[in-house]
């Protein structure tokens, strides 16, 4: 079965975008994964197509709403495989994690829920038993670039797309640290050089210089992963 990312949005223009190219985009024409896109207006119930209306309340800003983008959920699960979880990008999500997307990797595929405007009427939410999703503490326009990079890091992840399997298993995250930094050639690049380590060809010398440099950055960057790690 083909892992299968259903997008709602009503700017399905924005697909596959910069999935289209490099990794992810060899992928998608070797129908390694697919990408189903639906616009969220077709489903709007009036001829000006809105989706949106001023919150109850009152306030700023428009909220979508429940009714069509359940109407947009419905149809998106009816042609996705079962136990394919439903996501809605959103600051106020759970924090995107390489864990959750090893998980989301390994099942059949997401449908992602792009919201627009102030955000989405809540019982929608809670009736179609959504996750939101945060990909960090900023806020963007919109969720369509947050459901492109999720769609992204699944994707790579996919047997047969990245290629090198190996730089897989050593790259940042693979056990919860930073990776290590990494040389190449020119020798001396602007007076700079390469840790003498690297050059010796001592791989027992260069993989615990390695391991240093992992536990280092992790502890000096990101002290909340090093704390984690410990605690596994
Ligand atoms: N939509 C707007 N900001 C977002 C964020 N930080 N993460 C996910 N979706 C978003």
């Amino acid at each position: 079965m083909t892992w299968r990312a259903t997008v709602l949005t009503i700017f399905p223009e924005m697909f596959p975008g910069p999935l289209g190219a490099s990794l992810a985009g060899k992928a998608l024409s070797e129908n390694k994964w697919a990408l189903d896109v639906l616009d969220i207006r077709d489903f709007a119930k009036d001829k000006h197509r809105s989706v949106d209306d001023t919150p109850a309340g009152g306030g700023a800003g428009m909220v979508m709403r429940a009714d069509i983008a359940a109407s947009a959920i419905d149809t998106a699960r009816e042609g996705a495989a079962p136990e394919t979880p439903t996501l809605y990008l959103s600051p106020r999500g759970k924090p995107l994690t390489q864990d959750r997307v090893r998980e989301l990797a390994r099942g059949p595929g997401a449908i992602l829920l792009c919201g627009r405007f102030e955000g989405i009427d809540e019982r929608v939410i809670e009736a179609r038993n959504i996750e939101e999703v945060s990909i960090g503490d900023y806020v963007l326009s919109g969720g369509e670039l947050a459901a492109l990079v999720l769609i992204d890091a699944c994707v790579r992840l996919l047997p047969g797309v990245a290629g090198n399997e190996g730089s897989l298993a050593e790259e940042s995250f693979a056990e919860g640290l930073l990776e290590y930094p990494h040389y190449t050639r020119p020798r001396d690049f602007e007076g700079l050089s390469i840790p003498e380590v690297l050059l010796s060809g001592d791989h027992k010398a260069i993989a615990k210089w390695r391991r240093e440099q992992v536990e280092t950055l992790t502890k000096s960057r990101r002290a909340d992963l090093w704390e984690k790690f410990k605690r596994r």
